[in-house]
């Protein structure tokens, strides 16, 4: 077992996002991936053992299940790149079921350190592997991957826990799109989606009754206070989660719940909020399964299999490079 990193300091482009997205006129606005420090990574670790959040727990299901399936569909000898890597738990069902036919490089690729570390810890007992990892944005690593490959070996990218719902469509498609033009023809992409759902179920599922997503939202504005130097009082705001019944999807925001100007000098700014006025943190969209094979396609990949969870309406589709 090798294990390997390749390291980036991002707190200056933290900064500047910060800065972008609170003096944007309109809705005020900052980026998902920021959810995701050592902290907010703990708290989506809890999230996902939340009895209303199904969502991860459907995704480790169906890889226990078919993992064997997934890797049977695969010709010829692969490396397997990972976009966010999280725990490394569902991977290791994907790692194993290789093993059985080959040594296999893998090469996850994530922003957060600590989850790089974390996901190397848990999957450095398997021998038949070799891990390196990639501290980078999904698609700088996924360039970077693409120049490690050999000669006839194909690549394996999984994009696990329907983190693409955080784009808007437009987006996702997008998304897949510069997926596909790193890959080569007959490279696979192992894609993870959340499905379309009740709006009860969704509302419980990213507004639990314990407040761990609350506490997961908040958290962005106690990290601006950590790392930018800001004075949010987290007091004075609080989750709301709400459905987008037009772009089939959930969003989570942060409301202030009075009139307030809130000081980050390591960004620049002061900011002023009105009484209930939104800062808006996540979306997450909801999937069909056709939407999922259209978009594929569109994307220029054959929509080769979907698994779907009996418990939770969730997918992964196999999708591959034409
Ligand atoms: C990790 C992106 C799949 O969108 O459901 C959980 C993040 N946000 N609760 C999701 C999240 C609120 C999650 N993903």
């Amino acid at each position: 077992m090798v294990v390997h990193a390749i390291t980036a300091n991002l707190t200056y482009e933290f900064a500047a996002d910060v800065r972008a997205g609170l003096t944007k006129t309109g809705q005020k606005e900052l980026l998902s991936k920021y959810l995701y420090d050592d902290v907010g990574s703990a708290l989506f670790e809890v999230i996902s053992h939340l009895p209303e959040y199904g969502l991860t727990r459907a995704d480790e299901r169906l890889l226990r299940r078919y993992a064997g399936d997934i890797v049977e569909r695969l010709a010829g000898p692969v490396a397997v790149a990972e976009l966010g890597s999280g725990s490394g738990k569902k991977t290791r069902q994907i790692l194993e079921a290789l093993c059985r036919r080959q040594r296999t490089s893998y090469y996850p690729i994530e922003i957060s350190p600590t989850a790089l570390a974390m996901c190397q810890r848990e999957l450095s007992d398997i021998d038949c592997i070799s891990i390196l990892g990639f501290e980078r944005e999904y698609l700088d690593g996924l360039l970077e991957v693409a120049a490690q490959r050999h000669t006839g070996q194909h690549l394996l990218v999984l994009f696990l826990g329907s983190t693409i719902g955080n784009f808007d469509p437009m987006a996702g498609l997008k998304f897949l799109n510069q997926v596909r033009r790193i890959l080569q023809p007959g490279d696979s992409l192992l894609l993870g989606t959340d499905l379309v759902k009740s709006s009860a179920q969704l509302l419980a599922a990213y507004d639990d009754r314990l407040g761990v997503t609350a506490a997961f939202n908040l958290n962005l504005l106690a990290r601006i206070n950590r790392e930018l130097d800001g004075n949010f009082d987290l007091a004075h705001f609080e989750h709301v989660a709400k459905i987008n019944h037009q772009s089939r999807s959930v969003e989570m925001h942060l409301r202030s719940m009075r009139r307030q100007t809130v000081n980050i000098p390591a960004a620049g700014v002061a900011v002023e909020f009105l009484e209930g006025e939104t800062i808006w943190t996540e979306s997450s969209h909801k999937y069909s399964l056709e939407e999922v094979c259209q978009m594929s396609r569109t994307a220029g990949f054959r929509c080769d299999v979907q698994w779907v969870d009996d418990q939770w309406p969730f997918a992964e589709s196999l999708l591959v490079a034409e």
